[in-house]
């Protein structure tokens, strides 16, 4: 492999997500650049790559696109993996791992799928390069096979677990928030590094983490593997200097004033924990207390949190009569801005006023609202 190899390259991200990831990709200095619904394309080097995965904060895997074509039958798929040059990646005890997701298409079956990409592999290094047996003893070598549209997608997983595993995260609450969709609403919100951010219903501590990491300037990636560490073809890149790099930038000194806060002492028990396992212990205040009684003397800053959702009948009076103890709270706090996501529709009549910003995200399957409420800033006091 060459060092200035450029490979064009892909992440998945969660539908809603897709301008932020292509923010970061900007950030870090990455070309050509492109979104479409759940992905946002560009052109990378292998230490671009992993740097990547070091950094991105709202996207789920960073994949390196080895072929790309419209397959109407197996046949044609079976072609299109047989035009990989496989011999260049692939060592010979690399362990094959091939997933597959087929949405509507003529080719449905991702078994199938999985089977013939994997032997259309294995022939093409039997004959170029003359290998005759495959242990597959070795490191993992995940391909995934996207048919969308009777379009295929043949690509490298470079991350392996999706990025959303930061590592601090092992315990699971009520209702968690993925990493990646905290980080997003952290960064959605008008809360910027050394101003005091609060979750009041803060769970297991995700929001909290999140932002602590980016004040700190703490790449989210920066305690974790990648499976493209592992791959026989990047090993004369200096992976680690890239991550050291990023482990010298980190500054905890930069974290002023995150407080989280839960109704359920459980809950902030987890959020202890999962504090702790980040790192953060110093950090952030925890403490059990119902949002209706939260009451902080600072004059400014945002709140960002993840309130129930009261997705089952019986729960939404509830969850309803919460949203209205936010405007409560946001009334207690007139400097402080609001931020919630909820996928009821009824969000805005429940908290008794229309939020200034609104922007369709999804929670997994689920479709939310993010909503902002401005608060009554005082420039002088940040
Ligand atoms: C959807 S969960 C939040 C999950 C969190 N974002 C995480 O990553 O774990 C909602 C949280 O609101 C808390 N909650 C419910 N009623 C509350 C109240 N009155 N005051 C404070 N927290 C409350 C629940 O205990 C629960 O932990």
């Amino acid at each position: 492999m060459m060092s200035g190899d450029v490979f064009r390259c892909c992440c998945s991200a969660a539908f809603g997500l897709e301008s932020l990831v292509a923010g970061e990709l900007r950030s870090l200095g990455l070309q050509n650049i492109s979104t479409e619904n759940g992905l946002v394309r560009f052109d990378s080097a292998i230490p671009e790559i992993f740097r990547c995965n070091l950094s991105l904060r709202f996207c789920d895997r960073v994949m390196i696109i080895l072929a790309e074509g419209k397959c109407l039958s197996f046949e044609d798929l079976f072609q299109l993996v047989s035009s990989v040059p496989w011999e260049k990646y692939i060592h010979k005890d690399e362990a094959i791992n091939v997933s597959a997701h087929c949405a509507r298409s003529k080719i449905m079956s991702p078994r199938d799928c999985q089977s013939i990409t994997k032997k259309a592999i294995i022939e093409r290094l039997k004959a170029r390069a003359g290998l005759r047996v495959f242990p597959e003893t070795g490191v993992p070598f995940p391909v995934l096979v996207a048919v969308h549209s009777d379009c295929v997608r043949i690509m490298l997983n470079t991350s392996g677990d999706a990025l959303s595993r930061r590592g601090y995260r092992t315990w699971n609450g009520e209702a968690p928030i993925r990493e990646t969709l905290a980080a997003a609403l952290v960064s959605l919100s008008p809360w910027k590094p050394g101003m005091p951010l609060c979750d009041p219903c803060c769970g297991t501590g995700t929001i909290l983490a999140e932002a602590a990491f980016m004040a700190a300037n703490r790449l989210p990636g920066l305690t974790r593997s990648f499976a493209m560490e592992q791959f026989y073809f990047t090993r004369g890149f200096d992976l680690n200097a890239i991550r050291r790099e990023a482990e010298n930038a980190v500054d905890y000194a930069n974290i002023t004033e995150i407080y989280g806060s839960d109704i359920n002492p459980e809950a902030i028990s987890l959020a202890k924990r999962h504090i702790r396992q980040a790192g953060l212990e110093n950090h952030v205040s925890l403490s059990v207390i119902p949002l209706q009684e939260v009451c902080l003397d600072r004059q400014n800053g945002v709140f960002v949190c993840n309130p129930p959702y009261g997705e089952r009948l019986s729960d939404q009076a509830a969850s309803r009569q919460l949203y209205r103890e936010l405007h409560h709270l946001a009334d207690r706090h007139p400097g402080w801005s609001l931020c919630a996501i909820s996928s009821d529709p009824a969000f805005e009549k429940a908290y008794g006023m229309k939020a200034h910003k609104k922007r369709r995200l999804y929670n997994g399957r689920l479709e939310c609202t993010y909503y902002i409420y401005y608060g009554r800033r005082n420039p002088e006091s940040f």
